[in-house]
């Protein structure tokens, strides 16, 4: 078998209309498929994604890691609550590593000054066999170019504006964003998952990001039409936001015999 067409996984392409209402489904459906006990969701913050019934009803010990204290004292009680920063070479492994059957996150990597840091501790914390799941906004579209360039008061004054009422919509607040390795599904970006050791299990690239354009109609009608187009003519670099699945090989031990 061709070895790069085995591990480059499953890349494929969508709008982003329905990417952000349908994470939650979307990792709750992968729990259930792989039957995962030990779940960590990484930048929960003050709006841990899964809900406490669902846990309950699955018997998933669930573990929430956040690097603000501030974030994570405004999460409901009943989630075990971690105070962490994932992109350090810092952080402690005691108790947690190799223990995780899936660890996710949404709208945390492009937060992470160091991505590669956090994808390497991320495979430390799985468990052999287990599997990441990511969700985040992606280079270049053009908006979080913008958002990566302008002077961070600026940027969210700018946010404010474009999309009004993006709290109520459950969106909490603005974080600094470097997005450090949060590319669609280039060849680069799958080449340096997979150098960590990672399997890409699978890459969705979305195009779009249809909440930003309400207020400015002629510009958002232009972005309407581009975003199918490149659905159907997809650019891997010019996707606006990426989930990416991927898995942790179990380890294998070759017997030589002497
Ligand atoms: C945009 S919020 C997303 C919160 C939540 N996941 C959601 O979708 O509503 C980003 C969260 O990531 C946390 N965060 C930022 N950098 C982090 C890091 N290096 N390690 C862990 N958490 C981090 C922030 O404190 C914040 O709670």
């Amino acid at each position: 078998m061709n070895r790069s067409a085995a591990t480059l996984g499953h890349v494929h392409y969508s709008s982003s209309r329905n990417a952000w209402v349908g994470y939650t489904a979307y990792v709750q459906d992968l729990i259930i498929r792989c039957g995962a006990r030990h779940v960590l969701e990484l930048g929960g913050g003050a709006n841990p994604a899964i809900p406490l019934d669902f846990l309950q009803q699955h018997a998933v010990e669930y573990t929430v890691l956040d690097i603000s204290e501030t974030e994570l004292a405004k999460a409901p009680a009943g989630y075990h609550k971690v105070c962490g920063d994932i992109g350090s070479t810092q952080l402690s492994f005691e108790g947690i590593e190799g223990r995780h059957d899936l660890v996710f996150s949404k709208m945390l990597a492009e937060h992470v000054k160091n991505g590669e840091q956090m994808h390497r501790n991320v495979f430390r914390l799985l468990a052999p066999g287990g599997k990441a799941i990511h969700y985040f906004p992606t280079l270049y579209a053009p908006p979080f170019v913008a958002n990566l360039l302008m002077p961070e008061p600026l940027a969210d004054r700018l946010l404010q504006w474009l999309e009004p009422g993006r709290e109520k919509e459950g969106k909490k607040g603005k974080f600094p964003a470097y997005y450090s390795w949060c590319r669609g599904p280039t060849q680069r970006q799958l080449a340096r998952l997979q150098s960590l050791g990672y399997v890409v299990d699978e890459y969705i690239g979305f195009f779009g990001h249809h909440a930003y354009y309400r207020r400015i109609p002629g510009v958002r009608r232009m972005h309407q039409w581009l975003s199918s187009w490149l659905v159907e003519h997809p650019v891997a670099a010019l996707t606006s936001a990426s989930y990416v699945v991927l898995s942790k090989p179990v380890e294998t031990i070759t017997m030589i015999e002497a």
